[in-house]
């Protein structure tokens, strides 16, 4: 399977394993359970979950998690995600995660809209970015 050819990327299956994600999820505090699934340009699926903290400000979006286990499985780059809540429906990246996301995948990556909607690209949910290429050229000699 190409996933890099348009509409090659497997959103049903991206947004069922995020559904199952969210039976993961740890979170006592908010009862919102999140689970995010993506794919990467080769192929490989990461998985994350919620996990909350009796230390409220500590709580990990389920796309902090899901970018520990692209980290954990050596890194590469996201292409599609799909982040949905307990009722199995798409839910909003918060700021924080739409930051993360764009460091694994820039404006490029699609962000799932669910089974009636047109994936929308990261460049329109963060317009004009901060990111890693900003560093290098902002640095002071
Ligand atoms: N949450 C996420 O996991 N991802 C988001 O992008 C939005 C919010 C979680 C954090 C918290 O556990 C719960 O949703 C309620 O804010």
């Amino acid at each position: 399977m190409d996933v890099n050819s348009p509409g090659a990327i497997p959103w049903s299956e991206l947004r069922d394993r995020a559904r199952q994600a969210t039976r993961r999820s740890y979170s006592p505090y908010s009862h919102v359970r999140v689970g995010a699934c993506a794919i990467t340009d080769d192929g490989r699926v990461v998985e994350g979950s919620n996990v909350e903290n009796a230390s409220y400000g500590l709580t990990l979006c389920a796309e902090c998690s899901l970018v520990s286990d692209l980290a954990r499985q050596g890194g590469g780059r996201l292409i599609g995600v799909s982040i949905v809540a307990g009722d199995g429906e798409p839910i909003a990246p918060c700021g924080r995660c739409r930051q993360l996301l764009f460091e694994h995948g820039g404006g490029d990556l699609l962000v799932d809209a669910g089974e009636d909607g047109v994936p929308i690209a990261l460049a329109q949910l963060l317009p004009d970015a901060f990111g890693p290429d900003d560093l290098g050229v902002r640095r002071s000699p």
